[in-house]
């Protein structure tokens, strides 16, 4: 790759129906890959836009009693909202109707046709309308039937204009057999050396008016429209200002990335290369194809109707977790499948439990240890030097398997810098050595910590804007620290933290629980373990039957009881018996919402080890979320929390 700049495109979407997942997908990763150079200081420029010529958007028009302009206007607004919506950070925004870029477009063509690089000829083919292509009858499944798409073709005769795409056959084999990463991975180059086995035959770039009205005029006969793919391909030199700015051309051709799903393999590496060689222009440095996102097994498609909506998701889910997910998802080149399920699993674990489940614990710990100051570290031992040595890693390997497309390796990096943070915390114990008054230590732990996640958050910042910014913003940093840190410092080493003051701005990923109805106050039984258990299990563990009452010990531990330390207490608002608990369970810190505020006062809560209920089904009291409940006995109107006798850390199973 250039390393002097990075200008990245999407395939240009058309404008016959709203944007889905896979749209979402391929902008994302052009927005995570531009944010990404720009962090690493390198000048990007980022180029998406809409394809709104050709038949599809004709006929979407017609379907909705719209005129094709109509339709593009109405349409490309849901582009342009989504992308606004999932955090696009685009340098531009290019449409096919706009005046500057058919202008370009006719002069390649009139160039092109006073070079004899494009005549005239009588012409019989059949015609797919979903993907835009001609086929002749050899290329055809079934007769009839469209080799891409399976879906019916037209058969059509008539005069057409031709592009000598015949002339460059040889020349692009040559090509792309020695120009390794050119076209990427490595077996889609094997792909298109496969078509390019058979003869390959000149590209038909003209519609007659009278079947296609809905294109951009030839410059040499009024009678015809240009083929939507010839025009639409233009759109990555005609968007950089190609025969209007010159200078801004020269800037960022030839291209980086040419981003684009599998389905336009074909269009993208041998329509465009012969289309760039006749020109007289460069070559894209690489074409990436991903794969499908996939519902179950199928294709998901617009045609198909089986689309998962990025709004709604986002909606349900926030744009973050959103983008986070389609790139930790997804191996580059492979196809993946998209479920609910495996969302809500993966943010979660990566997420909520490791991600923002160790942000919490160090600001809270810090808040409580040092007022939220971050200490100056002392000398590093073993545990120490593995942490940094763990994240440095991350920092080195991430612009390494970013340049290899291996973006969801790069995020498993991070993530696992992360992970050790967690264990790194269990193992140095910094409560206990608070404890014990070993403050040096406990600074060096506090201090390490924090570092480890403002490089992890500088690091998935540009997958996670807005939820970086938030964790960078907790850890007491501000102004462009915050907003655009810079990963290109992250190796020198400098201690920017120490000193800064930390921010509790509230669990960063609250876990995804499934919906579940409320119950009064979290002291009181709910429907879990006591009755059920003992009815569910009876008959096949015992021959007589057990005595009404009488549990096993199996039925016992089906009830999960473990230590929790309470982090922080408050009053929940117009509910005077609750109060809302931050606790610590081993690695995790949960929500919790207690009816104990009549016996004890938040202060009085705070540091206290409780015993708590872990595996009960999250509920939501007052409409805030509870994750367990705490265990207490209460008699002739006075309560006592349950409590283990002595110190004990969190997170200890009780039985
Ligand atoms: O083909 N999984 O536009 P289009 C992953 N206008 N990515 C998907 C996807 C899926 N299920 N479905 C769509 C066109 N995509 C032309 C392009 S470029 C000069 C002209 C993404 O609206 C993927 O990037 O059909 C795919 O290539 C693109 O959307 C097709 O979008
Ligand atoms: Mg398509």
């Amino acid at each position: 790759m250039n390393d002097k700049k990075f200008y990245v495109s999407t395939p240009i979407y058309y404008v016959n129906d709203k944007p889905h997942i896979g749209h979402a997908y391929t902008t994302i990763l052009a927005d995570v890959l531009a944010r990404y150079h720009r962090r690493l200081n390198v000048p990007t420029f980022f180029l998406t836009g809409t394809d709104e010529h050709g038949q599809k958007v004709q006929k979407a028009a017609e379907e909705h009693h719209m005129t094709p302009q109509e339709q593009c206007d109405s349409t490309v607004v849901r582009f342009q909202e989504l992308w606004k919506k999932l955090d696009i950070s685009n340098d531009d925004f290019i449409r096919t109707t706009n005046p500057n870029h058919q202008r370009v477009v006719r002069e390649i063509l009139q160039d092109l046709y006073d070079r004899d690089l494009i005549y005239k000829a009588e012409y019989e083919g059949h015609y797919c309308v979903p993907c835009e292509r001609f086929f002749t009858g050899k290329d055809l499944e079934e007769g009839e039937l469209c080799p891409e798409c399976h879906r019916p073709t037209a058969r059509i005769m008539e005069s057409n204009y031709f592009f000598r795409m015949s002339n460059y056959q040889q020349w692009l084999i040559d090509y792309i057999e020695t120009h390794p990463g050119f076209i990427q991975p490595a077996f889609r180059a094997n792909e298109t050396l496969g078509f390019l086995k058979q003869p390959l035959g000149d590209l038909c770039i003209s519609r007659p008016k009278s079947r296609l009205a809905w294109g951009i005029e030839l410059p040499f006969d009024a009678d015809y429209v240009c083929y939507v793919w010839f025009d639409a391909l233009i759109n990555y030199i005609s968007g950089i200002g190609y025969r209007t700015d010159e200078a801004k051309f020269r800037q960022w051709w030839p291209v980086s990335y040419h981003l684009i799903g599998k389905d336009i393999l074909t269009t993208h590496t041998v329509y465009w290369p012969t289309m760039l060689k006749a020109i007289g222009l460069e070559m894209p440095q690489a074409i990436f194809a991903h794969g499908w996102w996939l519902t179950g097994r199928e294709k998901m498609s617009k045609s198909r109707g089986n689309v998962v909506n990025p709004m709604a998701m986002c909606d349900k889910y926030g744009v973050d977790a959103f983008r986070y997910f389609l790139l930790a998802e997804m191996p580059l080149g492979q196809d993946a499948s998209f479920t609910e399920d495996a969302f809500v699993g993966r943010y979660n674990s990566d997420l909520a439990n490791d991600l923002g489940n160790l942000l919490s614990r160090v600001v809270k710990m810090t808040l409580r240890q040092t007022d939220g100051v971050i200490p100056a570290p002392e000398a590093y031992g073993d545990d120490e030097k593995e942490l940094v040595a763990e994240i440095d890693q991350a920092v080195a390997e991430l612009p390494r398997l970013l340049d290899e497309m291996k973006l969801n390796r790069g995020l498993e990096t991070v993530m696992q810098a992360v992970r050790a943070g967690n264990r790194y915390l269990e193992k140095t114990a910094p409560w206990s050595l608070a404890k014990k008054g070993e403050t040096g230590k406990l600074h060096t732990v506090l201090y390490c910590s924090a570092e480890l996640l403002r490089k992890a958050g500088t690091l998935l910042h540009p997958v996670m804007p807005h939820k970086m910014t938030e964790l960078l913003t907790a850890l007491g940093l501000s102004g462009e620290a915050a907003a655009n840190p810079a990963i290109a410092a992250l190796k020198n080493g400098e201690n920017v933290l120490s000193g800064k003051k930390m921010r509790d701005s509230g669990a960063l990923f609250l876990r995804i629980q499934p919906a579940v109805p409320e119950v009064p106050a979290a002291s009181a039984p709910t429907e879990k373990t006591s009755a059920a258990p003992a009815k569910a299990s009876a008959p096949a563990r015992s021959e007589a039957p057990a005595p009404v009452g009488v549990i096993t010990i199996d039925e016992f531990f089906r009830t999960q009881l473990k230590t929790a330390r309470v982090l922080t207490a408050e009053r929940v608002k117009g509910a005077d018996k609750l109060l809302r608990l931050q606790i610590e369970v081993g690695e995790e810190t949960r929500q919790l919402v207690a009816g104990v505020a009549q016996y004890y006062t938040p202060e009085q809560m705070v540091g206290k080890t409780i015993v708590i209920v872990a595996n009960l089904k999250p509920a939501k009291i007052r409409g805030i979320e509870s994750q367990g409940m705490l265990l207490a006995a209460k008699h002739d109107g006075a309560l006592k929390l349950v409590t283990v006798d002595g110190d004990m850390p969190s997170g200890v199973t009780i039985g």
